[in-house]
């Protein structure tokens, strides 16, 4: 932890708040300055005097102080940290925080800084998913506010699945994070995403069940590094990163001219699920089906592979290429040869198998390969599977 560094760590309300004192604690350890403020429904959880304790500093709670507030309180304190921490952030502050609420101490503060801003989720499962927090925490992302967790898990209330806050451990790791210089400032890094779809006829396709979620966590984690991102995406569920150059593909050959026009790159990141076969020939009008007819048949050709072509480049190769890998067997094995065959750096490896819920799930777990070791990552959200893999990218571009 940079010294000197101030926290506002928010506190919400809900069974989590306990693991905040370990935070305060590790934050503490580390030099940091920590001030912690609780929302009322955190007050049942944790007391006050207990974080005043571990804090060494005063505890906030009311908006309306007569005593702070004589000097804008709130304004003050959202202003004099370096990062403001909301853990939990139960799905109530996150609401507020995207429809830009202010009635307590911590809403008003979390409106009216303009500092960065780490959120680690914590709810219930059926909470979580429900499509009014996914839709506050996508406005929130694209907001710039980050986010850990939550993780999967067994919960207080009982149930088993997502929303378990991260533990105060990871929390701390991402706050680390969060200060690390911008190592990749001046880098350029192209990242591809999400699936391809090959053309039948202007009504059909052949796609897969790529979401796009992995690639646009690794730019994300790019961009937080200070990398300038070339984004070249596949029709994806999810919205690409703001701050990235945005370049929307339909199939392989479209992927593959992109990624050539963004070159020169100082790495490249193959996270796209591109289609290794397309359709011989595109029918210009919509094939009919028809009575007594024999079904069509479909001859397919093989697409250009886009990783291999720029691994083999002789001039204009990014100085990093990694790709990935998506085996449903022997990932291990595949992994290794891909690496080989393809002539990349790095492969990134994931078992996609339905029971996984790697394709459009929030969390995926991988393996990477280097040409002389290899490393398992344990089971991680992709946003932290980004954020590991851009610390491995910041150590390899040497910065
Ligand atoms: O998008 P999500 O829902 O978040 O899911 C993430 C993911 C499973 C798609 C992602 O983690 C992943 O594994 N991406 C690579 C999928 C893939 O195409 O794997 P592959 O093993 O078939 O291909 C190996 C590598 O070659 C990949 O880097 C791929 O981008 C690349 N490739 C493949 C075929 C081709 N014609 N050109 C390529 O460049």
């Amino acid at each position: 932890m940079p010294s000197g560094k101030r926290i506002l760590l928010i506190i919400g309300g809900g069974i989590a708040a306990y693991k905040c004192l370990s935070l305060v604690r590790l934050l503490r350890d580390s030099g940091a300055g920590v001030s912690c403020v609780l929302t009322k429904a955190a007050e049942q959880f944790v007391t006050p005097l207990s974080l005043a304790a571990l804090s060494e500093s005063q505890v906030h709670h009311e908006l309306f102080n007569p005593l702070e507030e004589a000097k804008m309180g709130h304004i003050e304190l959202s202003r004099s940290a370096d990062l403001l921490v909301v853990a939990p952030a139960t799905a109530d502050i996150l609401a507020k925080m995207a429809g830009g609420l202010a009635d307590d101490l911590a809403s008003t503060i979390l409106l009216a800084t303009d500092k960065p801003v780490l959120a680690a989720p914590a709810m219930n499962v059926r909470m979580w998913l429900n499509p009014a927090t996914q839709r506050n925490v996508a406005m929130l992302r694209s907001d710039g506010i980050a986010m850990i967790g939550p993780e999967t898990g067994a919960m207080a209330c009982g149930e088993t699945g997502i929303g378990r806050m991260a533990e105060p451990a990871s929390i701390f790791e991402a706050i680390k994070r969060a200060f690390a210089t911008r190592q990749l400032a001046g880098k350029h890094i192209v990242v591809t995403s999400g699936p391809t779809r090959e053309p039948i006829d202007p009504v059909r396709y052949i796609a897969n069940r790529s979401s796009g979620k992995q690639g646009t966590a690794i730019a994300d984690a790019l961009l937080r590094r200070g990398a300038r991102v070339t984004f070249i995406t596949g029709p994806a569920a999810v919205e690409p990163p703001p701050e990235a150059g945005v370049v929307r593909v339909e199939s392989a050959s479209e992927m593959l001219k992109a990624v050539q026009d963004a070159l020169p790159a100082d790495a490249a990141i193959f996270a796209a699920a591109v289609a290794d076969w397309g359709v011989r020939s595109f029918s210009g009008s919509k094939i009919k089906k028809q009575k007594g007819r024999t079904v069509p048949s479909l001859e397919l050709v093989e697409n250009p592979d886009i990783l291999a072509t720029i691994a083999n480049m002789e001039e204009s190769r990014p100085g990093l290429v990694v790709g990935f890998a998506a085996e449903t067997d022997n990932v291990e094995e595949n992994a290794r040869s891909k690496l080989i065959s393809k002539g990349c750096d790095w492969i990134v490896a994931n078992c996609v198998t339905p029971e996984s819920g790697v394709f459009g799930g929030d969390e995926n777990k991988v393996s990477l390969f280097t040409a002389d070791a290899s490393e398992a990552w344990p089971r991680l959200s992709k946003d932290e599977i980004g954020s590991k893999l851009a610390d491995r990218i910041c150590a390899e571009l040497g910065e």
